[in-house]
């Protein structure tokens, strides 16, 4: 069985699309994540040639690890990051998982309606600070996921979520109608680990650095 070795960098992945996204790049990087393309449903993956672990976990949870130092490195969304108030210490912005919120809605919302506006939503403390913003007191119903239904079937007004193709919001027929913030994935670190490990965490933040630059360079090309 494997479990956590403790000589190792333990980074916190967050599983699912981020992953997907990233596991390219840190592949670019040099760092080898055939383990993780094999996993099936294993969860935790020490590499036999590089000081490595990978925990795959929800993105709420990678900033869990990282504050109770179960993980040294996390690779998480900035929305996971805001929304859980995290302050936990960013060393690198991955350039991937580029999306962006938006209150989005069936054709018929009227966002200037003076009435108390009911929004569904993954992100309940991002939307408030949003309609605080706007001087506007709303209702908030915390839905875990396709937040796109809530408007669609009359639980909610409108819903605050994040969009990355745009097709989810398109092909259920919503409409967008205010941009907030962007988002996307980032290397935030545990700091005691940062102290402990800091030759080893650097090394591998160099290494992504590069990779990141190698993309972008290919995209502009
Ligand atoms: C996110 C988000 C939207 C969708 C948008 O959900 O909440 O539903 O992605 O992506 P798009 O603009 O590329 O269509 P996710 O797929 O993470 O799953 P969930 O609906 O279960 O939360």
């Amino acid at each position: 069985m494997t479990g956590v070795n403790k000589n190792r960098i333990k980074i916190a992945l967050t599983k699912g699309r981020v992953e997907k996204q990233v596991v390219p790049l840190l592949e670019k990087a040099g760092i080898n994540c055939d383990q993780i393309r094999q996993k099936k449903r294993r969860l935790i993956f020490d590499s036999p040639v590089q000081p490595y672990e990978f925990i795959l976990a929800k993105g709420p949870d990678v900033t869990t690890f990282l504050e109770r130092g179960a993980a040294d490195i996390g690779i998480v969304g900035s929305d996971i990051l805001v929304e859980h108030r995290s302050n936990q210490y960013e060393l690198l912005d991955l350039k991937t998982g580029e999306c962006q919120f938006v209150l989005a809605s069936t054709n018929d919302f009227d966002p200037n309606e003076p009435k108390r506006k009911i929004i569904g939503t993954k992100y309940p403390n991002i939307t408030k600070k949003y309609f605080d913003r706007l001087g506007q007191d709303v209702e908030i119903i915390k839905i875990e996921g396709s937040v796109e239904l809530a408007p669609l079937t009359g639980l909610a007004d409108a819903i605050v979520d994040i969009t990355e193709t745009g097709t989810t919001i398109k092909e259920n027929n919503l409409k967008i109608y205010d941009y907030l913030d962007k988002v996307s994935t980032r290397l935030v670190v545990n700091r005691m680990s940062l102290k402990q490990h800091s030759k080893e965490i650097y090394v591998l933040v160099d290494k992504l650095e590069g990779a990141i630059k190698d993309e972008n360079l290919s995209k502009e090309y």
